[in-house]
């Protein structure tokens, strides 16, 4: 067994001695979308602080606990806050948590981030279901011996965002009168926000938002065989598109406004996640 499975398996047994609740979906929220996490009806929470060796993030509006509970008939666990590379963990410890929730018996990972808009039809408060993702920018989780308990070496990348759920999304929205966008996210390390050349070099690479998580938690939970799902809150125009310079203040503020029309986006699909 390799010591970071190890390190999977002895914060898994610190949950299961708080609680047996079995999850079938996993969600992370983003800056900003924690709002969502009081359409739970909760069963049990757990502050990360609680289990042993478990990553607590440092960046403030991300304060993090899981909420295990029920959003509709549908079983959940949610990550309120998440740790970012740019923190300086290793990057198993920052996709540690993905997989934990898959090792706790979730199936479906339905991942959400505030992005900074690259493609020039998007504005702030609009959401982007992510179709794709670019991985070259950040470092790739399953550097390191393979864990074949959780995945083969050389995982098959094609299609990492579900069809299925992206349809659902695509109903969800439609119910709930939201332009959905779709498009390409990439992550870059941060904590530095991108330079405008750096965004004009996304643009040309395809890349329709950027941001500092999300792709490396994907890539893992991928490798496990989880079936995912992943909305971007479009909180800025990236930099260099709108004249002026960007502030972690900005992003929060509009991830909050976006942060109905984004609960109402999950809780419209989740029933709907077969
Ligand atoms: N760049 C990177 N990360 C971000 C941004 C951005 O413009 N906005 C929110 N997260």
């Amino acid at each position: 067994m390799t010591a970071i499975y190890e390190k999977i398996q002895s914060c898994m047994q610190c949950v299961r001695k708080m609680t047996d609740f079995v999850p079938e979906i996993a969600i992370v929220l983003g800056s900003g979308l924690g709002d969502f996490a009081s359409h739970i009806k909760i069963e049990k929470e757990i502050p990360y602080s609680e289990i042993q060796g478990f990553p607590v993030s440092t960046v403030p509006g991300h304060a993090g606990k899981f909420i295990f509970g029920y959003v509709g008939d549908k079983k959940v666990v949610c990550m309120k806050g998440r740790v970012h590379y740019y923190e300086g963990y290793d990057i198993s410890d920052v996709v540690l948590p993905i997989r934990l929730m898959g090792l706790l018996g979730a199936k479906i990972l339905f991942l959400t981030n505030a992005a900074g808009g690259v493609n020039w039809d998007f504005a702030p408060g609009n959401l982007m279901m992510i179709t794709d993702h670019v991985a070259a920018f950040a470092p790739n989780p399953l550097i390191g011996e393979n864990i074949w308990e959780l995945g083969v070496r050389f995982p098959d990348m094609t299609q990492i965002y579900d069809l299925k759920l992206q349809e659902v999304l695509r109903k969800s929205a439609a119910q709930n009168a939201i332009d959905l966008k779709e498009g390409v996210y990439a992550q870059l390390t941060g904590p530095s926000y991108e330079s405008p050349a750096e965004i004009r070099m996304l643009r040309t690479l395809g890349v329709d938002a950027v941001g500092m998580s999300t792709v490396v938690e994907a890539i893992a939970a991928n490798h496990m065989g989880l079936r995912i799902c992943g909305v971007s809150c479009i909180s800025n125009l990236a930099a260099g598109m709108s004249g002026k310079a960007l502030s972690h203040e900005e992003v929060q503020e509009a991830a909050d406004m976006a942060s109905k029309n984004f609960a109402n986006l999950l809780l419209v699909a989740l029933p709907m996640f077969e």
